[in-house]
């Protein structure tokens, strides 16, 4: 038997509150706006329940099947973060993969919101991973910044400052190598302002006619003493994933009237955090039901990177210690990790050798699961922590060593984004892409096809169904839509 540890810091605060008796327990809170881990009754902060939030809102798992199915149509291995299921669960990326496959466009869609002018590590990510499906499926790709959506919905922020941070944020996104000629990136106040924007907002007028009010206090919580735009905005987050929203980007002229119903059959995948489906679930009820209709647009959710202060912390600008950020100096990511990352090991170095870490809410470990390509040394890491042969010191060493790198890199990329470069980008201009250079299932089409009417609707066996049968399907489909719209609304009024 070993002599009993004496009480942590964290068990004598919780000896203090369970003396007041009162249970401070709350289940996980994740929506665009709040993301909150559970609080168990004793106040503990708990992980991310992501299986639940999967469940849920009946998202699709990442599964081996689907990333077997993956490295068959693209030839590409997984990249580290599907397969450590960092990003974890989908909606429709068979489709995706089954367009592909077809040799058929698609769009990459992404987006941030501007909330201050510095990034850190958790913001690249969605980034990052966009760019390698970028590299891996040579389509277009859009990233929108959302300083209109900001300006709305923080109190403080003024509209100048939310642009330039935008700004800012649009080099650090450029720093992650994306290549110009497949990115359109966008700042909403100035794109919506730009006059190249005349599709786009015909297609955000008519989704707005599409979704009620109650609709959006289902889905955000809003209530009526919500500002309008707030409520307005959501339907710009979603046209956004119509590819008939930027015509240009195909070389189609920007000064007629009529939107392409081509483009707006061209599917969309979106990378995003899990707490971004909100909007996309809006948009996936509502697509088929524009004039042209768009089909369901797919996304690939991610997990939420961890503080360095642990499970359920959150990364805060203003909090510098809560994350690393792109600007740090190797001082202080190294000073960062060393004093403020939560550690999984013991509290001695002697009860370490003896019992072993815990890699699981080691912070450092997690960073590195997050940053290390090779999945061999991780699981040696992860082996010698356990075994207690690997120190926190030696754990922190190592995810010192990959961050200083990641963030170096970084910056002498950024050092580069001059105001021209970020012009570039902000263009609105015809995109060039190559797509499938060996589309295994490519489909012959049919002048229908190509006169842009959308793909014939299937029936359970999947063969194409008649007149007769589409019409029935539709109005059992606008029933269903009435019948959610109004159980929507008595839920918005509870
Ligand atoms: N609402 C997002 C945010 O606050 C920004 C955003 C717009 C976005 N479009 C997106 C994020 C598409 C992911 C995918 O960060």
């Amino acid at each position: 038997m070993t002599e009993p540890e004496p009480p942590s810091v964290a068990a004598l605060s919780f000896a203090e509150t369970a003396t007041q008796s009162v249970s401070k327990a709350a289940e996980q809170e994740i929506n665009p706006w709040d993301v909150q881990a559970a609080v168990d009754a004793e106040g503990n902060v708990l992980e991310f329940d992501y299986p639940a939030i999967s469940a849920k809102w009946a998202t699709k798992l990442v599964d081996d099947a689907l990333l077997e199915r993956f490295v068959r149509v693209t030839g590409h291995k997984p990249h580290r973060w599907l397969r450590r299921r960092l990003f974890f669960s989908h909606r429709d990326l068979e489709l995706i993969l089954d367009t592909y496959e077809r040799g058929e466009d698609f769009l990459l869609y992404t987006g941030r919101g501007p909330s201050s002018d510095a990034m850190h590590i958790g913001h690249t990510i969605p980034f990052e991973f966009t760019k390698w499906l970028q590299d891996v499926f040579d389509v277009p790709l859009v990233i929108m910044l959302t300083d209109d959506e900001k300006f709305l919905f923080k109190e403080k922020l003024k509209q100048p400052e939310v642009y330039e941070f935008a700004r800012q944020n649009a080099k650090d996104v450029i720093s992650i190598g994306f290549d110009v000629k497949k990115t359109f990136i966008y700042i909403d106040s100035e794109f919506f302002t730009s006059g190249f924007n005349r599709h786009f907002n015909l297609n955000a007028t008519e989704f707005e006619k599409l979704v009620t009010n109650n609709q959006v206090r289902g889905a955000f919580g809003f209530h009526g003493s919500t500002n309008i735009g707030s409520n307005a905005f959501a339907a710009k987050q979603c046209v956004a994933a119509f590819a008939s929203s930027y015509p240009f980007i195909w070389g189609n002229d920007i000064n007629t009237y009529h939107r392409s119903k081509q483009l707006a059959a061209i599917p969309c995948l979106i990378p995003c955090a899990i707490d971004q489906d909100p909007y996309f679930r809006l948009v996936r009820d509502n697509c088929a039901r524009m004039d042209q209709p768009s089909p369901k647009p797919a996304l690939i959710h991610s997990k939420f990177l961890t503080a360095l202060q642990g499970a359920g912390g959150k990364m805060s600008a203003s909090n510098p210690n809560s994350a690393i950020f792109m600007s740090d100096t190797e001082k202080q990511v190294k000073k960062k990790i060393n004093q403020h990352a939560f550690s999984g090991g013991q509290e001695t170095l002697e009860l370490h050798r003896e019992k072993g870490g815990n890699p699981d809410i080691d912070v450092p470990y997690q960073y590195l699961a997050y940053f290390e390509d090779d999945d061999e040394k991780l699981v040696r890491l992860a082996g010698e922590y356990r075994a207690g042969t690997l120190t926190t010191g030696d754990m922190k060493k190592e995810c010192i060593n990959m961050m200083s790198a990641y963030v170096k890199g970084f910056q002498e990329a950024r050092a580069k984004v001059t105001d021209e470069v970020l012009e570039d980008f902000l263009r609105p201009r015809k995109l060039e892409w190559k797509g499938n250079p060996n589309p295994t299932k490519k489909v012959e089409k049919t002048e229908e096809a190509k006169e842009g009417a959308a793909a014939p609707l299937l029936d359970a066996e999947g063969k194409p169904m008649t007149k007769n049968a589409m019409k029935k399907a539709q109005k059992l489909a606008e029933i269903e839509r009435k019948k959610k719209e109004k159980e929507e609304a008595a839920k918005a009024k509870q």
